[in-house]
């Protein structure tokens, strides 16, 4: 089998990418080890920045989105006794949407199987061979029969444990393990809110979150290790509660029947180059970002966006230029969003340090009372443009 681009990997990252090929004429055939209903099931990231609503539009993802999706002007940042709204549309000009990953996931694989993209799923023993001269992929379908793949060009779309990343010798690695992680839930209540809230609370980080007009998605900082299964609803609800101020001011939380409990250990990494030859690396399969400020997915989105463009110049316009910027052009991005996310995560997570306490509030106040303070979350937040 020959194709031009194979992408290794059906996550956002992997199917936006063949979807964004495919509309500048570059065929491309994925490979992915999980089934599709898994693929669409996962319960991941919620937030989608405006360059990443922007672009989704502009490449025919967008009807779904804006007709379910919950367009936000900010968040609220809180500790105890206050809560303080940013609006970012007043700071920035761009908004947020509220649009769950499991949708745009499901929105990516209706729009591929429209255009009769291939996507093989339930593959098994992935490889990556010759990738600075010959590239090809070898694996075995989903019926045990040894496939090779041929290729000009290999997108290691297949996120932090795939074999893409393994691929690019001599790489240099960056990592930062943080000591606590998050638990998340997905609950059939209304939000009691109509912003996140973002809470500091000495137990630890909370954030209140949602999906829908009728589903919530909160999260609590909990010691890494924790079993999700050691707290009972009302322990998880009550430690909600405190964290984000039930009772201050006449707020109450709403607690309603849980559907869904993970925890999430958090890490900030980051893989340096992103391209060995003609292997690319893109998303999660390159850096990986603590949840904090929702940065994860919209960094896949932009890494695929200026990839595509680069391949698209490569094989249409025999102009190698833009591939052979792309690690650098994508790298300035990334490293932005990984000290936001670490900023974020260290703002607003407590250690037991009394003296980070301290900071960590008088930094809070800073952010919500300064308009220079609020504007640099609200940038970072809201999103860059995508070409910048
Ligand atoms: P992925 O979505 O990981 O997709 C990679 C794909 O490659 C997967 O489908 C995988 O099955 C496939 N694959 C792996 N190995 C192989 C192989 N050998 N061969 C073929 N395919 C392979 N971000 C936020 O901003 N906010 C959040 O709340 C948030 N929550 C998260 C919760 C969890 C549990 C996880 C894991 C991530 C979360 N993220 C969150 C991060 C965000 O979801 C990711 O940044 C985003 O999914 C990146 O997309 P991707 O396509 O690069 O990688
Ligand atoms: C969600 C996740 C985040 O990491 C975040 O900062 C905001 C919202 C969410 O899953 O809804």
């Amino acid at each position: 089998m020959r194709t031009q681009v194979a992408i290794i990997g059906a996550g956002p990252a992997g199917l936006l990418l063949s979807h964004l090929l495919a509309q500048g004429g570059v065929d491309s055939v994925v490979l992915e080890t999980r089934s599709e209903e898994y693929v669409a099931a996962r319960i991941r990231a919620g937030i989608l920045e405006h360059s990443s609503v922007e672009l989704l539009e502009s490449v025919g993802l967008g009807a779904r989105l804006r007709a379910e999706g919950d367009e936000h002007r900010g968040i609220y940042l809180q500790w105890p006794g206050e809560r303080h709204q940013l609006d970012f549309v007043d700071l920035t000009g761009r908004s947020v949407w509220v649009y769950g990953q499991t949708e745009v996931q499901k929105d990516l694989i209706a729009a591929r199987k429209k255009a009769g993209q291939e996507i093989h799923y339930e593959v098994t023993d992935v490889a990556l061979h010759d990738i600075e001269d010959s590239p090809y992929v070898t694996y075995a379908d989903k019926n045990g029969q040894s496939v090779k793949l041929d290729a000009a060009v290999i997108a290691g779309c297949d996120g932090s444990f795939g074999p893409s990343r393994a691929a690019v010798p001599a790489a240099k690695a960056f990592e930062r393990v943080y000591p606590y992680s998050w638990f998340g839930i997905l609950a059939d209540v209304a939000p009691s809110t109509d912003e996140l809230i973002y809470a500091w609370h000495p137990d630890g980080f909370a954030l209140h979150s949602m999906r829908s007009a009728t589903v919530s998605r909160l999260y609590l900082q909990v010691p890494n290790g924790t079993d999700p299964q050691s707290w009972s609803d009302d322990q998880i609800w009550d430690a909600l509660a405190t964290r984000l101020g039930h009772g201050q001011n006449g707020w109450k939380l709403h607690p309603g029947p849980i559907t869904d409990k993970s925890v999430l250990p958090m890490r900030s990494y980051v893989q340096t180059p992103m391209r060995h030859g003609n292997l690319f690396l893109a998303g999660d399969a390159a850096h990986i970002v603590p949840p904090t400020g929702a940065k994860g997915l919209n960094l896949a989105i932009a890494d695929v966006a200026l990839l595509s463009r680069a391949l698209v110049a490569r094989f249409r316009e025999n102009d190698p230029r833009l591939a052979d910027a792309y690690s650098e052009t994508a790298q300035r991005r990334v490293w932005r969003c990984t000290h936001f996310s670490w900023w974020m995560t260290t703002m607003l997570h407590t250690s037991g340090d009394p003296f980070d306490a301290e900071l960590q509030l008088s930094q809070l106040r800073w952010v919500a009372s300064s308009e220079a303070g609020a504007t640099g979350l609200a940038e970072n937040y809201a999103g860059l443009p995508i070409f910048l």
